[in-house]
C-alpha cells in the first residue's frame, strides 16, 4: 500500500501557540506545535491507538471529547490538541484505508472476555511467497479457542498483538508477492492458512502463503470452500496415514464434528469397505448415516469398544484412543488428532519445543492409548495437520464433482463472528461454523 502523507494546519485557539501542524503518515499522527517565539514541540501517536477514541468519541487518555488528542513530545512534554474537522476527516479516511476489521484478542483469556471484532492495521506489504486475499468467508475451529486461552503459547508464543483469529478462508486474490507463482490477482482461492504471525482468517484481508493455497472451482461456494481446509486436510492426512482404502474397516470417533463429517465421506471416497462412527442419537446419528457411515454408535448410551471389532484404521477426534484396543485388529493403525500431542508430532509440525515443553509433553503423553494399541498389535500415533494447498485442491475437486458434501452447522454474518466462534467453541457443532465477510 503506497504511503500517503496528509498534512495541514490547525486553528491555534491558544494564546501561547502560534501554529499547530499535523501530519499523518502511514501508521502515525504527528503533531507539531510552533510557539509565538518560534519554539517548536513535536510528538507522534500511533494510528491504531486512535481507533477506539475515534469510534467511541472519547480519547484514550481522558481528554474531554473525541476531538482532542494528547501526544507525548520528543522532549517528554504532553501536548493536547483539539482536532478540527479537517484533521478528523483525514484521520477517519486514513482509518478506513489503513485498517481492516478482524476477530482478534489482545491478551490470553476466555474467548467471551478477550475476543472481539476490532480494527487492526491492514497488511502494508505482501511478503514474497504470499498473496493478499480479500476474504469472502472464513471458518472457526477448536484450535482457535485453545490459542485464545493460551494453550499453544508454550509451543508457539504469539509474536504480534492483537492476534487475529482463524485459519480457514476463501476469497479473492487482491495482491501477489513477487515469488507467489501460480496465482494471479482476481483468482478465487481457499486455504488453511499457515500458523504464526500472519494467521487470521476472520478478517477483511489475509496474507496467505502459496503453499497453503488452492484455487476455488467456480461451482464451489465461498462458504463451502472456507469450511474445508483445516478439518478436511486433517481428515485426509489422518486417513492416509492410517491406511484407509479399498477393503479396509475404518472407525472414526466424533462423526458429527467438523473433522468427523468430512472424514466419514473421505474414508468412503478412498474405498473403505466399512465406516463406523460415534454420535449422539437423533439428528447427529442420522447425519452420520446420511454421509455414508455404515455403523453409528450412540456414544451417550453405548460403549463403542463393546460393539466394534476387527478395525484396520481408527481416526480418533475425541481423545478416546485409549479405548480403541478392543476395536482394532493386529497390524491396525490408530491415529489420534485430539489430546496432548507427542514430541514427535510437534517436531513433524516443524516446531522445536524447548526442554521444559518436551518434558511436559512427555509427562502428559497418552501412554494408556499407546499401550492399548501395542497390546492389540497395532500402531498408535498423534497427527498434526500439515497445511497443504495440494490436499485442499483435492478436497475442492471432490466437492465440485459432488463426491464430498461440506456440512455447515451455520453461516453467520461478519458482525456476528463472535457468535459463530462461540458455537464452534461449544464443542456441540454439527459440522463447521462459517462467517461470511463479503460485506464487511
Ligand atoms: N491435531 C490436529 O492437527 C487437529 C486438527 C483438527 C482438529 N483437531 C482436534 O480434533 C478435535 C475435533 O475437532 P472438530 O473440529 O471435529 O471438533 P468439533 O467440530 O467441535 O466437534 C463437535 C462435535 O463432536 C461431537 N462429540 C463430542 N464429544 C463426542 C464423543 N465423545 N463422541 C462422539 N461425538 C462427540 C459433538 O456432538 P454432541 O453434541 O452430540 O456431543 C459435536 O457434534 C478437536 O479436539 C480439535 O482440536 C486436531
Amino acid at each position: 500500500m503506497p504511503a500517503v502523507h496528509v498534512a495541514g494546519e490547525l486553528a491555534t485557539g491558544s494564546a501561547h501557540a502560534k501554529k499547530r501542524h499535523f501530519s499523518l503518515d502511514d501508521d502515525s499522527l504527528t503533531l507539531k506545535l510552533t510557539g509565538r517565539r518560534g519554539k517548536t514541540a513535536k510528538g507522534s501517536v500511533d494510528l491504531l491507538s486512535l481507533v477506539a477514541p475515534l469510534q467511541s468519541g472519547k480519547t484514550s487518555d481522558g481528554a474531554r471529547d473525541g476531538t482532542s488528542f494528547t501526544v507525548t513530545t520528543e522532549d517528554g512534554k504532553r501536548l493536547t490538541i483539539s482536532a478540527d474537522n479537517s484533521l478528523l476527516a483525514a484521520l477517519r479516511e486514513r482509518m478506513r484505508s489503513r485498517t481492516m476489521r478482524a476477530l482478534a484478542f489482545g491478551r490470553h483469556g476466555s474467548p467471551q472476555e478477550v475476543m472481539k471484532l476490532t480494527r487492526v492495521l491492514l497488511p502494508s506489504a505482501v511478503p514474497p511467497s504470499f498473496v493478499l486475499v480479500r476474504v469472502h468467508a472464513a471458518a472457526l475451529n477448536p484450535i482457535d479457542k485453545l490459542r485464545i486461552e493460551g494453550g499453544l503459547k508454550a509451543l508457539r508464543p504469539e509474536a504480534a498483538w492483537p492476534v487475529k483469529i482463524g485459519y480457514d478462508l476463501a476469497g479473492v486474490v487482491e495482491k501477489v508477492g513477487e515469488d507467489a507463482y501460480g496465482f494471479a490477482v482476481g483468482d478465487a482461492v481457499a486455504a488453511r492458512m499457515q500458523s504464526g504471525v500472519y494467521s487470521g482468517a476472520v478478517a477483511q484481508f489475509a496474507l496467505v502463503h502459496v503453499a497453503t493455497l488452492a484455487k476455488k472451482p467456480a461451482a464451489v461456494s465461498f462458504t463451502d470452500a472456507a469450511s474445508l481446509g483445516l478439518a478436511g486436510e486433517t481428515a485426509l492426512q489422518a486417513l492416509r496415514r492410517g491406511g484407509a482404502g479399498p477393503g479396509k474397516k475404518v472407525f472414526i470417533t466424533g462423526g458429527a464434528g467438523g473433522v468427523g463429517t468430512l472424514a466419514i465421506q473421505i474414508a468412503k471416497l478412498l474405498g473403505s469397505a466399512t465406516v463406523a462412527t460415534t454420535a449422539s442419537a437423533g439428528e447427529k446419528a442420522e447425519l452420520c448415516a446420511s454421509l455414508g457411515a455404515d455403523v453409528v454408535v450412540d456414544y451417550t448410551s453405548r460403549r463403542f469398544e463393546d460393539e466394534l471389532r476387527g478395525y484396520d484404521v481408527v481416526l480418533d477426534t475425541t481423545n478416546e484412543s485409549a479405548r480403541c484396543g478392543a476395536v482394532v485388529r493386529d497390524g491396525a493403525h490408530v491415529v489420534t488428532i485430539a489430546g496432548t500431542p507427542t514430541v514427535e508430532a510437534v517436531h513433524e509440525a516443524g516446531l522445536q519445543p524447548n526442554f521444559i515443553v518436551r518434558h511436559v509433553l512427555n509427562k502428559k503423553r497418552n501412554v494408556a492409548a499407546e499401550q492399548a494399541a501395542k497390546r492389540a498389535g497395532a500402531q498408535w500415533s498423534y497427527l498434526f495437520l500439515k497445511p497443504s494447498g495440494a490436499d485442499l485442491a483435492t478436497l475442492l475437486s471432490w466437492v465440485k464433482e459432488g463426491k464430498l458434501k461440506p456440512v455447515l452447522d451455520g453461516v453467520w454474518p461478519f458482525e456476528e463472528a463472535a457468535a459463530a466462534a462461540a458455537r464452534c467453541f461449544s464443542g456441540r457443532a454439527k459440522g463447521k461454523c462459517v462467517v461470511t465477510c463479503a460485506e464487511c
